[in-house]
């Protein structure tokens, strides 16, 4: 098996990043990270304290002033603390869902964020999700993974998720916001959303989250 203790994986919004970074996590008895919970934790800070994210100055401040830490749990899951508080129960509030893009393109908080995601990654093994894992938090990563799939489908996907969580919301409003976040996070100037040279691209709509876990493990030399 390929020494891989670092493996990205990247995509758009509901692409299945996560799902597919924590089966294959516990497969291998690594931690996981979804950095999107980092930004997100940011923007709940940003919403909390009336900041306009759009204030680019401020976030910063903001980013600078408030502790975002990553913890590990025994189950090697990440939890996201801010100022020793869990909050990674929160973090998927439809506030924070259509603000997160906006922060993220924030550069300031982009180094501080990314520049943590790298000290998480050299303390062991790990599987890192988001959108620049394989272009810049991580580029000398062994496997790097580019999961994607249509928008109606990620739409899909997402839909039926609000539904069983009870948020009251449609199908077509979903679909706007997701295009208008990839719309914001593949146009953006710093660490835009784009595979790596180095990436194998996986389309996801017509793949089950256990097939594409067996394709990583291929991809490592071993299952
Ligand atoms: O994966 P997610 O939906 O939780 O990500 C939330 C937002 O954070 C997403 O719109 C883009 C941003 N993000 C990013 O810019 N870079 C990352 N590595 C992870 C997320």
């Amino acid at each position: 098996m390929k020494n891989a203790s670092l493996i990205a994986i990247d995509g758009p919004v509901a692409s299945g990043k996560s799902v597919v970074g924590l089966n294959l996590a516990r497969r291998l008895s690594y931690r996981f990270l979804d950095t999107g919970l980092m930004y997100r934790a940011l923007t709940m800070v940003v919403l909390d304290t009336n900041v306009n994210p759009e204030d680019h100055e401020r976030v910063v401040e903001l980013a600078k002033k408030r502790v975002i830490e990553v913890v590990f749990g025994d189950d090697g899951d990440a939890l996201v603390q801010v100022e020793g508080h869990d909050i990674t129960s929160q973090l998927s509030d439809v506030e924070i869902d259509r603000t997160v893009s906006l922060v993220a393109q924030v550069a300031g908080t982009r180094e501080i964020l990314v520049e943590q995601q790298r000290r998480v990654a050299r303390e062991g093994p790990i599987v890192m999700a988001g959108r620049d894992i394989g272009t810049v938090v991580l580029p000398n990563a062994p496997i790097k993974v580019f999961l994607t799939a249509s928008s109606t489908e990620r739409a899909q996907r997402r839909h039926l998720e609000f539904q069983r969580n009870g948020r009251d919301i449609t199908y077509n409003q979903v679909l706007r916001d997701i295009e208008e976040r990839d719309r914001l996070d593949s146009g953006r100037r710093i660490a835009p959303l784009r595979p790596a040279p180095d990436a194998h691209i996986t389309i996801t709509d017509h793949i089950g989250i256990e097939e594409v876990v067996e394709g990583i493990l291929k991809l490592m030399g071993g299952s």
